[in-house]
């Protein structure tokens, strides 16, 4: 039967020039697909270069104010802040004051640079001394009461001017906790992405060394999700849209292809995918020793998550990316 069908049917005819090639692309990547995560700390006129991250910097609210611009410029939907506070306490209170790292930066962006989409990552591991993503309470991350905190730090980031929250501490329960109190402080048309299914992953190693938010004891496997699991990321999800979740995502994105697509093919909301700071990093280091082509890999990798089933991708690629996009 295949026999027969030879030659009829030669796929390469629509690989010989570039032209048809575009013709026939399945997916494509455009800016406005990209949102650019950073790295917020005190001060003022600070870029200072990571070093587990090239290329990435720790910059004060004033530079981030000025990246967002340049962000903004090349076409990329939107950015996505980390804060990374001089003080860590066993509450990550740095987390939930208006004066935080974060929510200053929000304040000197949202209003400067209208268009681009101020995101802000809604987690306590960044801002607590034991680098946990909850409060510990008998030697335990405590589900519950870490809730409030949590709905506290996403109404002071709406309230410095966010245009959308992104908790990623996979805590049971968060999102609902954090939509009904954006609703109370009047915020019920600021949309919740949430960080459905984080797999307690490997792949973090470099972002927690810029975030100095590593746990001093134990690890993240009684929260994040274990790498085998691909139906209990659909549960996730499920819980995540039942309490209001507008978008969800999946991450790491570039080993759990298999996730991103299962969650789109079940689930009707957007579909995010966060391509971590080990798969930068990955295609970084292997760049640098000349083992792989690094324009070639960021398209590629980009390109392959959203084949899978990605709306949108949080990337530290965004700006190469949308370079590369545009001279493509
Ligand atoms: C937790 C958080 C982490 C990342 C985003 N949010 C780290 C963690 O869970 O330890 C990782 C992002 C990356 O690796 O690029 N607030």
């Amino acid at each position: 039967m295949l026999a027969t069908m030879f030659p009829i049917e030669r796929p390469r005819r629509l690989r010989r020039t570039r032209a048809i090639r575009a013709f026939v692309r399945e997916t494509s990547l455009d800016a406005g697909d990209l949102v650019y995560p950073m790295f917020v700390v005190p001060g003022r006129g600070v870029r200072r270069p990571i070093d587990s991250m090239p290329g990435v910097c720790h910059l004060s609210a004033d530079e981030v104010a000025r990246e967002a611009a340049r962000i903004h410029e090349l076409g990329i939907g939107g950015v996505l802040l980390f804060g990374v506070p001089e003080q860590k306490d066993p509450e990550g209170s740095g987390a939930w004051t208006d004066d935080g790292v974060v929510q200053e930066a929000v304040r000197s962006v949202a209003g400067a640079i209208p268009g681009l989409c101020v995101i802000t990552d809604v987690c306590l591991c960044e801002y607590t001394d034991h680098g946990h993503c909850g409060i510990i309470e008998d030697g335990e991350v405590a589900n519950d009461p870490t809730l409030e905190l949590l709905a506290r730090q996403a109404v002071s980031h709406a309230r410095a001017g966010a245009n959308m929250v992104a908790p990623s501490d996979m805590m049971d329960g968060r999102v609902g906790r954090i939509r009904a109190a954006l609703d109370d402080a009047g915020y019920d048309q600021l949309p919740i992405m949430s960080y459905s299914a984080k797999y307690a992953s490997a792949f973090y190693g470099p972002f927690r060394a810029a975030a100095a938010s590593a746990p001093k004891m134990g690890d993240r496997k009684s929260y994040q999700m274990d790498p085998g699991n691909a139906r209990e990321a659909l549960r996730e999800v499920r819980l995540d849209v039942e309490e209001g979740a507008d978008i969800v995502m999946v991450k790491p994105a570039a080993l759990y292809l298999d996730v991103i697509r299962m969650v789109r093919d079940e689930f009707l909301v957007p579909v995010a995918a966060y391509q971590v700071s080990g798969e930068y990093a990955m295609i970084k280091a292997a760049a640098s020793k000349g083992w792989i082509d690094e324009e070639r890999a960021i398209l590629e990798s980009l390109l392959s998550i959203k084949r899978a089933g990605a709306d949108l991708i949080m990337t530290y690629f965004a700006p190469d990316a949308a370079r590369l996009i545009e001279r493509r």
